[in-house]
């Protein structure tokens, strides 16, 4: 408790002290860490938990059965950090590796027939578009785009207007990858919710960010991760599943972990009666396990003091990129429609691959898609003021 009143207070006296939160996630001094959009840097306390666990395994073993129930606890531990961090219950959250995986598994969860619809935007990351193609390839399907947008009247009613008997699954992007745009995802629950048709958003760039909450969300599926905003390790995904769709919604992939019972003689077997019936065979726990550390570390700073300096600096790198000649900035200005994520078009500036000039050069990491000629900025809680500024100066310098 002392702790988190410390931490509560150091982000109230933000400017001078961010540098003590810095020096517990070392990658900052490393570079300019721009891209936690992709994989969130790694506080010590984390990694030292990984190591802990990765030495405890070299040590005992495996499967020594203390070292199995300490990480499995965990693991298990994770799972209720998860499930209260996204206002869920436990039993409604499967661990997953990805983002990709949550999605693929609802994706998989349907009995498909040729013809069945499926509606996602038109900005939706390659993981949340191929498992609707790659079923339209195989079972008939139709694909149908929405356009992703802010406006909630505007996206409700395009939205509506696509929506017909055959509408098996509306699966939408919580935050666009494409300009960091923020959908009024409460409000499709709330227009889909009587329809009764399932609801799935992708929240790859939303968890950690701000505050997200699945029943205010009204969505019968979530997926998301640890490993970016979150500064989890890699392979901390999870996949939220409704209660009510947890015996709905079909397994694909079965096999060991995920059964009550199983005979093979009768031939039968029943499956959990929680998420976990979509996780089998084994993994490597520690993983998820050290992700307990990494939801101490954000709860312990704040999701509302991270989501706060997160937008405060993007909105400080936005004000900056509108006066570079050859940026135009895609990410909407005003603060209820964006997120810390600042998107541009890099095409009117004066180098085909700014994103590596910016590597190369000076050692500031963005994500940058050379062919779409747009960058992508984390603008995350961490990063200084001094950051934001010298990724404009240098940007500037190649208008
Ligand atoms: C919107 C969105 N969805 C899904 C993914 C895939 O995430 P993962 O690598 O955790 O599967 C990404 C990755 O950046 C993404 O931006």
């Amino acid at each position: 408790m002392q702790f988190c009143i410390k931490w509560a207070a150091l982000f109230g006296r933000l400017k001078t002290d961010i540098q003590s939160i810095r020096a517990q996630i070392p990658a900052l001094a490393s570079c300019t860490y721009l891209n936690c959009g992709t994989f969130g840097p790694t506080p010590t306390i984390v990694a030292d938990e990984a190591v802990r666990l990765t030495r405890l395994i070299e040590t005992k073993g495996p499967y020594d059965r203390d070292v199995n129930d300490e990480i499995l606890g965990l693991f298990e531990h994770s799972r209720r950090d998860f499930a209260k961090y996204v206002g869920a219950s436990p039993d409604e959250i499967a661990l997953t590796r990805n983002v990709s995986d949550g999605i693929n598994i609802v994706a998989s969860g349907f009995d498909w027939s040729p013809g069945d619809e499926v509606i996602i935007t038109n900005e939706e990351h390659p993981s949340g578009s191929l498992p609707f193609l790659n079923l339209a390839e195989r079972y008939g399907i139709q694909v149908k785009l929405l356009k992703f947008q802010t406006n909630v009247e505007q996206l409700i009613a395009d939205l509506d207007t696509l929506l017909s008997d055959k509408t098996k699954l509306v699966f939408l992007s919580h935050v666009s990858t494409v300009d960091g745009a923020r959908l009024p995802a409460k409000e499709v629950g709330e227009f889909l919710k009587p329809k009764n048709i399932p609801y799935m958003l992708d929240g790859a760039h939303a968890v950690g960010q701000f505050p997200v909450s699945m029943k205010d969300l009204g969505c019968d599926f979530y997926a998301g991760c640890g490993h970016k905003w979150l500064l989890c390790q890699q392979g901390t995904g999870f996949l939220y599943v409704a209660n009510d769709w947890i015996t709905r919604l079909k397994t694909s992939w079965v096999g060991w972990g995920m059964t009550e019972d199983y005979d093979l003689d009768s031939l039968s077997y029943t499956s959990l009666k929680t998420a976990q019936r979509f996780e089998f065979g084994t993994r490597y726990w520690a993983t998820h396990a050290s992700a307990v550390k990494a939801l101490e570390f954000h709860n312990n700073i704040g999701p509302e003091n991270i989501y706060t300096r997160s937008h405060d600096l993007a909105n400080q790198l936005k004000r900056r990129l509108v006066d570079i000649p050859g940026i135009t900035v895609k990410t909407p200005m005003n603060r209820m429609d964006s997120t810390g994520i600042v998107c541009f078009s890099t095409s009117g500036l004066n180098h085909p691959e700014p994103g590596n000039w910016l590597w190369k050069n000076h050692r500031i990491l963005t994500a940058h898609n050379p062919v779409t000629k747009s960058m992508r900025i984390a603008a995350a809680f961490y990063l200084l003021e001094d950051e934001i500024d010298l990724l404009a100066d240098k940007l500037s310098e190649l208008a």
